[in-house]
């Protein structure tokens, strides 16, 4: 009697720290963070393609001698004209003019000729060993040096934080981005409070690039945590802003940049997903909608006008995905206690980073263009998402005639055995994997059909 006491004393605490302490192998509720409110998306917009928020870059002379005749797509203001959309013309601290990088590097693409800005670039180069490489700026710099001394000054701190950050960036594949490493490099050679540079990195800096695709901007209203991991959470403006770190000289220019970055995020939380340009098939997406919502929706939410986004993050044990991301939180700790004890992390709107094992399910609003899959774009088509056997193993797309399908969205791709060359995408290499959600696995090749066209709706 006295043992069945014990017993059901004993359940009862599991039971009531089941509740507690949320079990790892179950999905995780990502809750709100409060948000500075007040933001404008226009004056956001106008910040985000004309703002100063990195101030540093190459002068004019440098830079055009570089990009040759680009195609325009922004029409901006005079100091912008002839700036191709993925750089700004910036005052330096010295009043002279410099071309940094901006945000849609990585956050706009070109597709079927037009400017999408919001979705990942996905033709963006960090396997190119060249362009950026010690050899290539250090002879721009003694070019400017000798040519415009005042010029190579406004220049002077982007040409350093560029020979240490550039080669440390290289991806093994074109097409995925090497931000967070970029991220982890900056940190290293930052102090976290004054944000001084320290030509040493500061902390320990592992060897591998790990690499990333580039979420699409309009899904971030709905989610609760910032990032593949879903670990930003607190004020999201304090990481919109960190590209700053770039070239930051003091806390007071963050500070500054700081004050723009509700109008940034009103900016980014309205725009929409495009919509699927070609006739859908109602009949069959209505089929398809009744198989995602008992198959998918658990996670990915429900869409239309009632649509309910669930904010789970799920674990390792569950998604299967690539782990080298989210494992990375926690084999370098460094870099969470870096942000967590940095500037960003002060003040009445602080942001903090909480890691997690595992990845959020992203909202699938748009998902037909967000091609390639998968945190680390590994996988081509949305079908091959679905249908795991049948994920190529070494792929690559034309990245110089782009051809997406749009049948059965995703890129056009060709199959190769092996790759040996980098624009052939190698799922073997450590966080290249394009293992994990078999969630669509057990679909009839009819359900999974139908599936997919009631994606092409969202
Ligand atoms: C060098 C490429 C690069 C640049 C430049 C860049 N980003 Fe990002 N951004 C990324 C990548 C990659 C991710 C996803 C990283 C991850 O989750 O691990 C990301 C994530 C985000 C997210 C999170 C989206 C989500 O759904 O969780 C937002 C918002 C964002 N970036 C805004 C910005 C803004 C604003 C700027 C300019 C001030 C900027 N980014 C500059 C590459 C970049
Ligand atoms: C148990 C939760 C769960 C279920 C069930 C689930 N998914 Fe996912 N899904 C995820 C997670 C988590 C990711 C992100 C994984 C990663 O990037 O490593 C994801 C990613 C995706 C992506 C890629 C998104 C992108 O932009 O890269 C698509 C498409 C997708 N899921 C569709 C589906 C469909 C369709 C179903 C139902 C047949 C489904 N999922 C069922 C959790 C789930």
């Amino acid at each position: 009697m006295k043992k069945l006491l014990i017993l059901s004393v004993l359940f009862i605490t599991c039971l009531a720290f089941r509740f507690i302490i949320p079990n790892s192998d179950e999905p995780v509720f990502v809750p709100p963070s409060q948000q500075r409110t007040g933001g404008d998306s226009a004056r956001g917009y106008d910040y985000l393609i004309n703002g100063d928020y990195v101030r540093g870059g190459v002068p004019e002379m440098i830079f055009k001698r570089g990009i040759g005749k680009p195609t325009i797509f922004l029409q901006r203001d005079s100091v912008n004209e002839g700036i191709p959309h993925d750089y700004t013309a910036v005052k330096a601290f010295n009043g002279e003019i410099v071309i940094a990088p901006n945000c849609l590097q990585c956050h706009a693409q070109v597709f079927e000729n037009k400017l999408y800005i919001g979705l990942g670039n996905t033709f963006v180069d960090f396997s190119d060993r060249e362009t950026l490489s010690v050899k290539n700026l250090e002879k721009a710099e003694k070019f400017l040096k000798t040519l415009a001394a005042k010029k190579w000054k406004a220049s002077e701190h982007f040409f350093e934080v560029a020979k240490i950050t550039g080669p440390q960036l290289y991806t093994e594949t074109r097409g995925v981005n090497a931000a967070d490493r970029l991220g982890a490099v900056l940190a290293a050679h930052r102090d976290p409070v004054t944000f001084k540079w320290s030509a040493e990195p500061l902390l320990d800096l592992p060897e591998q690039v790990i690499p990333s695709d580039v979420p699409a901007w309009w899904l971030l209203k709905k989610k609760n945590g910032m990032f593949y991991t879903a670990f930003g959470r607190g004020d999201f403006g304090r990481f919109l802003m960190a590209s700053n770190l770039l070239t930051v000289n003091d806390t007071s220019e963050s500070a500054e940049v700081d004050k723009h970055m509700p109008d940034i995020l009103a900016y980014i939380n309205s725009l929409q997903a495009p919509k699927y340009p070609k006739a859908i098939n109602e009949a069959l997406a209505e089929k398809g909608k009744v198989i995602f919502n008992s198959n998918c929706s658990e996670c990915h939410g429900t869409y239309g006008k009632d649509g309910q986004y669930p904010n789970l993050v799920i674990p390792q044990s569950i998604i299967q995905t690539d782990s080298l991301l989210q494992l990375s939180n926690y084999s370098q700790p460094q870099f969470i206690e870096w942000f967590n004890k940095s500037w960003f992390s002060t003040g009445d709107h602080p942001a903090k980073l909480v890691p997690f094992r595992g990845y959020i399910a992203p909202p699938l609003d748009g998902v037909w263009v967000t091609a390639p899959y998968l945190h680390n774009g590994s996988v081509p088509t949305l079908e091959a998402v679905l249908n795991s056997p049948i994920r190529p193993t070494y792929w690559s797309r034309n990245f110089t005639v782009p051809e997406y399908n749009y049948e059965n969205p995703g890129w056009k791709y060709a199959v190769h055995d092996k790759a040996d060359d980098r624009s052939i995408y190698n799922t073997k290499l450590p966080g290249y994997g394009n293992y994990g959600h078999y969630f669509g696995d057990n679909l009839t090749a009819g359900e999974r059909k139908a599936v997919i066209e009631y994606l092409k709706t969202l």
